[in-house]
């Protein structure tokens, strides 16, 4: 699914929020748990260090502090929000956490559901968002990115424990008759490649009576070929930004920032170095927080516009990508 929008009407990004859990965990006190080193993980990866949360948090509750801190950003009055998505992997409610969240928030006009597409979660959340915003059904939506990766790593799985962490980020969205700060999106998804990144659901087998079975909910920890992981990274991520750019007539130059994913530094400068943009062009935090899975993008994208890098007006092509395998683009006009 794609599209450029040559409607009428479009959306503007009015504000930013983020939340991360107090718990830092470091390399090196990972070192202590499995057989790596704060050398091996900080060369591979440029991660030094990642948030978890505490046994009391979880995706609403983190979801709610960023959401809250996004309205906040916008000025808006709680009543007038239309819709609130929540882009995760991990809820804390299987039926969905985004409610918790609107209960949270007092947002008693929204309507609120989840939407799991892993590391492109929240892209996609943006994307489907916008299009009740620009079809005219709602005027104003709250995009979250929440997840806590840290409850399905396998902690003593060296090659995968050192890379999640947990967080939120999150996005206030508004239908608008100008100008739209969307300029350009693609998704693109490859389940026939899905088994390189799954967190599979783990059943027990019992009987309900003597000829009834049935298999009890749960899950497994997550399971990762990092190697596939990181060749699709590299190879798709230049692809569908170079299409974009090419629909968009945008290119390297007129992009005032590159916001990936953060998966893993090496990914983030590959992609940047085959679409020609600089590195002081290339968004990374990265280093203090690991992969937040569908938080990594409002969280590096709130970080930069909190601390003013990122300015009214400027343009953004940013990537998510992860299991499915998905993987999208979009461009946005900040603002
Ligand atoms: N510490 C020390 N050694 C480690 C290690 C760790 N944490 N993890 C793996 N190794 C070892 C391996 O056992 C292997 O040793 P061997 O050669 O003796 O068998 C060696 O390092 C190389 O392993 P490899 O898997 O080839 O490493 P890599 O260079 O591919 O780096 C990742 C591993 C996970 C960092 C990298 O593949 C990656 O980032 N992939 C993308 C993952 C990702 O982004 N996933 C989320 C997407 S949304």
């Amino acid at each position: 699914m794609e599209g450029i929008n040559l409607n009428q009407i479009g959306v503007s990004f009015k504000g930013s929020g983020s939340y991360v859990p107090n718990q830092i965990l470091t390399n090196e006190e990972i070192s202590k748990k499995v057989d790596t080193s704060d050398e091996w993980i900080s060369s591979r990866t440029g991660i030094s260090q990642r948030r978890i949360s505490g046994v009391s948090e979880n995706v609403s509750e983190m979801g709610f502090k960023a959401a809250f801190a996004a309205i906040e950003m916008a000025k808006w009055d709680i009543e007038t929000i239309d819709l609130i998505i929540l882009a995760t992997s991990t809820p804390n409610d299987l039926f969905g956490s985004a409610p918790c969240i609107q209960a949270k928030l007092g947002a008693n006009n929204a309507v609120a559901f989840d939407l799991t597409a892993a590391c492109s979660g929240f892209l996609f959340a943006v994307i489907t968002a916008s299009q009740f915003l620009k079809a005219g059904s709602y005027k104003r939506a709250v995009v979250i990115g929440s997840d806590q990766l840290s409850s399905y790593v396998d902690w003593n799985d060296r090659k995968s424990c050192i890379l999640f962490g947990d967080g939120a980020g999150a996005i206030a969205i508004e239908a608008t008759n100008e100008l739209d700060n969307l300029i350009g999106f693609t998704m693109r998804t490859d389940g026939q490649r899905g088994s390189f990144l799954n967190l599979p659901s783990q059943n027990n087998q019992d009987l309900i009576i003597d000829n009834i079975n049935y298999s009890s909910g749960g899950f497994s920890t997550i399971e990762m070929n990092g190697q596939e992981v990181y060749k699709f990274a590299v190879r798709e991520v230049p692809l569908i930004i170079a299409n974009l750019f090419k629909k968009t007539n945008f290119n390297s130059e007129k992009i005032n920032w590159l916001l990936l994913h953060q998966a893993n530094q090496r990914i983030l400068d590959s992609v940047g170095d085959r679409l020609n943009f600089s590195s002081e062009k290339i968004l990374s935090n990265l280093s203090n927080y690991g992969n937040t899975s569908a938080a990594t993008i409002p969280l590096m994208l709130d970080e930069a516009i909190r601390n003013k890098k990122i300015k009214e007006n400027d343009i953004i092509a940013t990537s998510g990508f992860g299991a499915g395998l998905s993987w999208g683009a979009a461009l946005i006009r900040w603002g």
